[in-house]
Parts: C-alpha cells; structure tokens; sequence
C-alpha cells in the first residue's frame, strides 16, 4: 500500500469531528413558524416553539410528495411538538421525525441548537440520518 492510500484509510476510519452550519439568526425565527434553509443542496425545516426550543426536519413530505413542511402548521399532540403537512394536514413528531398518523413513515431530523442569536444545524451524512 502506498503511504496515499494509508493515509486515505486513515481519514476513512477516524470519526468524524462534528460540522455545524450557522444557518440563519435566531431572531429570524418566529415562534410556531417554520423557515426552509438550504444546507449542502438539501432543504431543512427549521422551527421555533413558543418556549423557545428549536427543531429541524427535512422539509420534504414524503406523503404529499412536496417541499413543503416549512409551510406546515406548529402544535403538539400531548406533549408531542408537531409540524402539520399543509397539503394533508398529517403530524410529524419534530423531536423524531415520525408521522403520527402513518407510523412507518419518517422525516429526517437533524440537530440543532442556538448559539447566541444564530442558529447552526449539525451536518449528518445521508447513511446516519434516521430514518
Ligand atoms: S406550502 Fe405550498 S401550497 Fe402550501
């Protein structure tokens, strides 16, 4: 093995360090509101709660088959935050992703967190996303 390619090995089995992206203000946020953001060519749904706690889903439904839950309308279920889909109107769990009205269906969901007044969402590649 040439030392290139013991150095590629290296890279491909070290952990990776963790990569947020700032993505927006938090201000820019309004509570109950979601915002789409474009990270790495794919669109996120970022959304404020009115206690202030913040969530980020793939902005796809895969039930409606659209970008479109950035759109969708904030609630909960119990003590289940909601995103609705605007075009069905079937609830995701923000904290998982799951759909509360189709169980085997789920969103991606990725980690985010403010620091400051911005707010940065966690990369995760594709194959270590749920689902
Ligand atoms: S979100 Fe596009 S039509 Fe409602």
């Amino acid at each position: 093995m040439t030392e290139l390619q013991t150095a590629s090995a290296a890279v491909l089995t070290r952990p990776r360090a963790e990569v947020w992206r700032d993505v927006c203000a938090f201000s820019d946020l309004m509570p109950e509101r979601g915002v789409c953001v474009l990270l790495g060519g794919e669109q996120i749904a970022v959304f404020r709660t009115w206690s202030g706690e913040l969530h980020a889903v793939s902005n796809y439904d895969p039930v409606g088959r659209a970008y479109v839950l950035s759109r969708g309308i904030v609630g909960s279920r119990g003590e289940v935050p909601t995103v609705a889909s605007p075009l069905y109107k079937q609830a995701f769990d923000l904290r998982t992703g799951r759909c509360l009205d189709q169980p085997e269906v789920m969103l991606p969901v990725f980690p985010v967190r403010r620091r400051g007044d911005r707010v940065e969402i966690r990369e995760v590649p594709a194959p270590e996303r749920a689902p």
